[in-house]
């Protein structure tokens, strides 16, 4: 069996024998010399194959490819500044492993035909680019939490309950049952402290999000911790932890692929270099108010257009606490100094990106959080489990979801979430 090199390898390799295996990116030529330039997901890499030195016969079938053709060769590597990715490959030997029809995909595509043709389009550079980076998040949140001694724990994704209100869940017919698809796993993993302590997951989470925004996603990837014994500022210090160590492995690893997507890793330096700013929801409102003159009435939430204003201002994330009780979550527990604010925190990535995690202290106090279901409109009855965690011996406890694919469109500078997963849903589009 031959020893086929990656394209990255043979260019490494720079000199000699070299056997390829790879599509084709681009492809012209004449009737006597043919330039293929192949792709793999390491890099591009030209070829050149001339009719002289392969053959009429040969010559006269890789005449007919097409992109996206994949083929196996075998040639000398040399450097030549005018390839472009500074080497050349001159061919001795081609074999066409599978014919490419003409590929739907050309320049200058619109955002829909490209989505349509998502199967396809995973394969270009900007795709690729991007799913690296994403490889790379999914495993730094893993070897944070690792590090810093978490379990792995997991949650059913069929819940009898909702965590974070009705009116984004998705209702499943279970047997002639009414349940849901999880919004988040928090509610199982306040179960799984009293087991294993610390715990975190990766696993994704639904919302029948209603909304066409650019950041919303109805099955995301959430990457969520659990701790106990702990205290609200250990909730951040970690968000703030988990994000520093995110970006400091996409920054080791990625610079190839941020100049692929033309995104300035210079950007995400300030926050991986200085602490997050920390500011109470009632601050928030006022620097709003003084600084982007939006007046927004104490006690609303922030939407996606004044956070988006907020954090504009800053080169850091923002670590935004004290919510308003009555927006928040009903396990959020209450502040103590001030019963009208949550012990709960939005954390908000700079350059306008908005909310990438969301966490709470959770209320240790059943009678309260029967209260607040109620006031929300829940059922309490259904939450009989959940209530029992504050009946056997109950200690405080926290944690947070991070949404992977939002920290992904801001690290990447997405305009768009939807290009932070292979295939994205939302209401709207669910196909391919
Ligand atoms: O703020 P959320 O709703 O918080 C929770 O679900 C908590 N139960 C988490 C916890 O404390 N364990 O969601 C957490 C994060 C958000 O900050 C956001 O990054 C992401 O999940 N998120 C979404 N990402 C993509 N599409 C959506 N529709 C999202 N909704 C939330
Ligand atoms: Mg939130």
């Amino acid at each position: 069996m031959k020893k086929y090199l990656t394209l990255q390898e043979a260019i490494e390799q720079g000199s000699g024998k070299v056997a390829l295996q790879g599509w084709v990116y681009r492809e012209r030529g004449s009737s006597k010399i043919k330039f293929l330039v192949l792709r793999d997901h390491t890099t591009i890499l030209q070829c050149v194959v001339e009719k002289e030195k392969i053959g009429e016969k040969k010559f006269s079938l890789i005449d007919k490819i097409q992109i996206e053709t994949s083929v196996r060769l075998e040639g000398t590597i040399k450097k030549d500044e005018r390839a472009p990715t500074g080497y050349e490959v001159n061919v001795e030997d081609l074999e066409i492993v599978g014919i490419a029809n003409e590929f739907p995909i050309q320049k200058d595509q619109s955002v829909e035909f490209l989505a349509d043709n998502r199967h396809l389009w995973l394969r270009s550079r900007r795709m690729t680019a991007i799913l690296k980076i994403r490889s790379t998040v999914f495993q730094a949140i893993d070897t944070y939490f690792r590090n810093n001694k978490f379990y792995l724990y997991h949650s059913p994704i069929f819940s009898p309950n909702n965590c974070e209100g009705g009116s984004t869940v998705f209702k499943v017919d279970y047997f002639g049952n009414e349940m849901f698809l999880t919004q988040s796993w928090q509610l199982y993993a306040e179960a799984g402290i009293f087991s294993l302590g610390n715990i975190y997951t990766i696993a994704p989470s639904f919302r029948a999000e209603r909304s066409k925004t650019s950041r919303h996603l109805t099955e995301y990837w959430h990457a969520e911790m659990e701790m106990v014994w702990n205290t609200f500022e250990d909730v951040m210090h970690h968000a703030e932890g988990v994000l520093k160590f995110i970006l400091k492995e996409v920054l080791d690893k990625h610079q190839e692929e941020f100049k692929i997507l033309e995104r300035d890793p210079k950007k995400l330096e300030p926050a991986l270099k200085k602490p997050f700013i920390k500011m109470t929801y009632t601050d928030a409102l006022k620097i709003l108010k003084e600084k982007c003159k939006m007046d927004v009435e104490w006690g609303k939430d922030l939407r996606t257009l004044e956070e988006e204003k907020l954090t504009k201002l800053y080169d850091v994330p923002l670590l935004v606490t004290r919510y308003p009780k009555k927006i928040k979550a009903f396990y959020m527990k209450e502040d103590p100094e001030n019963s009208e604010v949550v012990l709960g925190m939005d954390c908000l990535a700079p350059e306008g990106y908005g909310e990438i995690i969301g966490g709470s202290q959770r209320e240790e106090n059943a009678e309260e959080i029967e209260k607040r279901l109620r006031e929300q409109g829940e059922d309490p009855s259904v939450y009989g489990w959940y209530l029992d965690l504050r009946k056997y011996g109950s200690v405080p406890h926290g944690g947070f979801g991070l949404g992977v694919e939002r920290v992904i469109t801001w690290i990447c500078g997405l305009d768009n979430i939807k290009d932070a997963i292979p295939f994205p849903r939302t209401m709207f589009r669910f196909t391919p």
